[in-house]
Formats: C-alpha cells, sequence, structure tokens
C-alpha cells in the first residue's frame, strides 16, 4: 500500500569513518542492513526517501536516493541541509562519537602516537532542536545496559518522537547480524516489543508505527 505517497523521509544509515591520517580511521562495525532495510520499506510504500549513507558493502535499494558520506561532519552537513524540506527521519546511523582534534596530512609514525580526540556533533539532537510541529524525527538507541532507562532518556535528550531500542545483549540482535529484536518507545503510551525478527520486519514495524503516529494521521 502506498500510505506515505507524498511524504519525504530522510535516513541515515551505517557507519562513520572519522580519518586520522591518509591511512587510517576511527569507525565501528556498523553494516548499514538496519538503516537500508529502513529506506527500502518507506520506498516501497511511496515515500521519497534519501539514504544518507556511511560507507557500506550494500546496493541501494530500490526507489531510494542515496547520498554518500564518510565522516560525522559529513553526514551532519547533508542531513542539517536536507532536514527542512522532510516530512520525517529515520536516524539509524551509528555514527562515531568522537573524532581525532586533527587530521594528520601525512602518515603518522607508530613511534609517536597519541591521539587527541573531539566529541562529533550529534546529528539527531540537532534535527530534534529543529524539528517544527509537522515533522516526525525516530532515533535509535544501541545500549548494553539499563537500556529501557537510556532508551526513554534519549528520546527526550534528543527531542524524538519515537526511538527504537536494540540492546546488545540479545544474540542475534545488533551489528553485522541479519536479524534484530526491537522495542519501540514513544513518548506516550507503553513500549511495543517484538520478538527476534530479521531486519526487514523490523522495518516494516518502524515505519508502521511512523505511519500510525499522530502527527502523520
Ligand atoms: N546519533 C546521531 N549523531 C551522533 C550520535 C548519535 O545522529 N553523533 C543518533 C543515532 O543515529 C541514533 C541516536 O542518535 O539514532 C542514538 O545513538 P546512540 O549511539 O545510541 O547514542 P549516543 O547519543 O551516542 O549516546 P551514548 O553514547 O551516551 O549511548
Amino acid at each position: 500500500m502506498q500510505n506515505f505517497h507524498d511524504k519525504k523521509f530522510l535516513v541515515t544509515a551505517g557507519p562513520t569513518q572519522e580519518a586520522i591520517d591518509p591511512v587510517r580511521f576511527i569507525s565501528n562495525h556498523s553494516t548499514g542492513k538496519m538503516g537500508y532495510a529502513v529506506a527500502a520499506e518507506l520506498a516501497s510504500r511511496g515515500a521519497e526517501v534519501v539514504l544518507v549513507s556511511g560507507p557500506t558493502q550494500l546496493s541501494v535499494p530500490e526507489g531510494v536516493m542515496r547520498v554518500d558520506v564518510v565522516s560525522a561532519d559529513d553526514m551532519y552537513r547533508e542531513c542539517t541541509r536536507l532536514w527542512p524540506s522532510m516530512t520525517g527521519a529515520v536516524m539509524c546511523a551509528a555514527v562515531a562519537d568522537f573524532t581525532p582534534a586533527k587530521v594528520s596530512d601525512v602518515k603518522i609514525k607508530s613511534k609517536n602516537v597519541t591521539l587527541e580526540l573531539k566529541p562529533t556533533r550529534d546529528i539527531a539532537a540537532e534535527l530534534g532542536k529543529a524539528k517544527r510541529p509537522d515533522q516526525i524525527l525516530v532515533g535509535f538507541a544501541l545500549e548494553t545496559d539499563n537500556e529501557q532507562a537510556n532508551a526513554i532518556a534519549k528520546l527526550g535528550r534528543k527531542n524524538l518522537d519515537l526511538i527504537v531500542l536494540n540492546s546488545l545483549r540479545d544474540p542475534g540482535a545488533g551489528f553485522g547480524c541479519d536479524t534484530n529484536r526491537i522495542t519501540i518507545f514513544s513518548r506516550d503510551g507503553s513500549p511495543a516489543a517484538y520478538p527476534l525478527e530479521t531486519k526487514q520486519q523490523a522495518a516494516v514495524h518502524i515505519v508502521d508505527h511512523i505511519l500510525h503516529h499522530p502527527l502523520l494521521v
């Protein structure tokens, strides 16, 4: 069913890579599968989808426009540029939390490695600050402990409308797996918990929650 006709969604996916020098970078284990599944599901329901993706091995889902980025800063710039024209955004990317304070132009000699890091900008929180009352913002919380409390705190702190929790403690969930076990929290109402399922099935549930959110009906 094409129930997202005339709606535009921004989806972020994958890891970011933070350059240390011309040879090395800081990154994480994200493969982008969850974000690509969400982008594909939104597009299959008729949404216009822009997928801002860090480096992944995945191909662009049918009907989706992909914007390739490398660093957290690149992702921040693309997302803040696109956000005013969007109905909503789903922030699936595993953005690096820290980046080298300065990037060396030359390969750093292994004897001299002392890395000074600075925090990256929180893209979801920035979109949350700029959010209009007619826009819907969805984030993820990847937690290892205190899962529910951390997810609910992030929902408030980043001004999100929905947050999708996945715990790294669940076998079969998280980075690299084809499956996930999600719980979706909204600002009001009780959380919706789903069993272990494929990332495509999890994407269907996430997109259903967006569709039925009071902001879109
Ligand atoms: N996120 C983002 N920009 C960042 C960090 C996170 O847009 N610089 C988004 C993620 O895409 C996700 C949500 O914020 O939708 C939560 O990310 P997570 O890594 O779980 O949380 P952090 O804000 O990094 O908090 P912490 O490291 O304290 O758990």
